[in-house]
């Protein structure tokens, strides 16, 4: 039996639905440091990292990560007060660390309406991305709002400040990353473009309060250690023969925006010299030693993953275990943490052949500062 109540009810239910969903939209979630692919991110160890630091160094005001990929090793630090000194090869990162790292003054309103005006944008002309992308790594309507999108940011040069259009340009960066059509790099694209994801750029979340003093590099860590000075020194290098520019060569030209020639099926640009690593080659071990060898440091930090074994393949690593803790050993006794000991003493899971593990060097051998060119720390 309905009664009047019952209506009443009802009507009051259904109204309250109504009124959920005509409510603005909560905001949006902001862009934040970890929201990308990259090969060997080590956003998931971030904790063992920090806890092998926290209980076993002393005095560690300023840390260096020199071969700093997403970020996100050095944005852990940093949330810890440390001062930070962070550097990668590539451009693509360079720009994203004037993002989360850098205290350069930004007109944040701007920067949103910017942002927002980008997203409402529709474009209809094609442009270098989408003559070169449209339809293989990313639909053809987004490369063309890629595209429109760079070049928007390169017009307005002249009323952004540097750090200003390393936002705009890492928003880009990450919203690319989102709906392209690939694993999570750009060696290849899926045949089948199955990433129609409209392209949204998101504004980043700002911690601008903890970056007094930070320094942000682009620099061959080689060079960048005989410069440099910190109380820890993160190391953190490709491990395999496959080159982070190549992986991310699409990255990088959109970050520099020369629109070069692009070449084969997964569309590379022909010059790519400047971003290739020894590391990736056979000179890994020798490139190595000469790193830990320039260090002016208190404690040097090494990331290794021991589930390729040393040799000749694509995916084989460039340097042993052994040859790390040979070099370390050079300037200081070295202590080994191992993630897949530490996570799995239930016996639960196996994962024997998947091992990050982290050497610790305590510096008391070697040149720790040979006083020549002026340290910049
Ligand atoms: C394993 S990744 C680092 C990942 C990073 N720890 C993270 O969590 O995102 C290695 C990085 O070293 C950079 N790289 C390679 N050779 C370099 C060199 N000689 N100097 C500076 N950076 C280099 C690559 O571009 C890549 O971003």
């Amino acid at each position: 039996m309905w009664t009047k109540q019952h209506m009443n009810d009802i009507n009051n239910t259904i109204n309250k639905r109504e009124e959920q969903l005509s409510l603005p939209v909560v905001e949006e979630a902001k862009l934040n440091i970890k929201n990308r692919r990259y090969l060997g991110s080590k956003y998931k160890m971030l904790e063992f990292i920090w806890e092998v630091v926290k209980e076993n160094c002393s005095d560690v005001e300023t840390v260096a990560d020199i071969f700093g990929g997403t970020g996100v090793v050095a944005d852990r630090f940093r949330t810890e007060g440390k001062k930070i000194l962070i550097n990668d090869i590539l451009y693509s990162n360079y720009l994203s660390y004037w993002t989360w790292f850098s205290d350069e003054k930004v007109d944040y309103k701007k920067i949103e309406k910017m942002i927002n005006e980008f997203n409402a944008v529709e474009v209809t002309e094609d442009n270098y991305m989408s003559i070169h992308f449209g339809d293989t790594y990313f639909t053809m309507e987004n490369a063309r709002k890629i595209g429109f999108i760079r070049q928007r940011i390169e017009e307005l040069n002249d009323s952004l400040g540097f750090r200003e259009k390393a936002i705009l340009i890492t928003s880009l960066l990450y919203a690319m990353d989102k709906a392209a059509n690939t694993v999570g790099h750009y060696d290849a694209y899926r045949r089948k473009l199955d990433s129609t994801k409209q392209i949204k750029l998101l504004v980043p979340e700002y911690k601008d309060t903890l970056n007094t003093g930070n320094i942000i590099f682009q620099e061959d860590a080689n060079q960048l250690v005989r410069v440099i000075k910190a109380d820890l020194v993160y190391i953190d290098t490709p491990y395999n023969s496959r080159q982070y520019g190549d992986a991310y060569h699409l990255l990088e030209n959109v970050a520099e925006w020369k629109k070069p020639t692009v070449t084969g099926v997964a569309k590379k640009m022909i010059d790519r010299l400047q971003i290739k690593s020894d590391y990736c080659t056979a000179k890994a071990p020798t490139a190595f030693a000469d790193l830990i060898s320039h260090i002016d440091s208190i404690y040097i930090l090494v990331s290794f993953n021991n589930m390729a074994q040393k040799g000749v393949g694509r995916s084989n690593a460039k340097i042993s275990a052994e040859e790390i803790i040979e070099t370390l050993g050079t300037r200081g006794d070295v202590k080994t943490f191992d993630l897949a000991f530490n996570a799995f003493t239930t016996g639960k899971t196996k994962i024997d052949d998947h091992k990050e593990i982290l050497y610790l060097c305590k510096v008391n051998r070697g040149i720790q500062n040979d006083g020549t060119k002026g340290k910049i720390l």
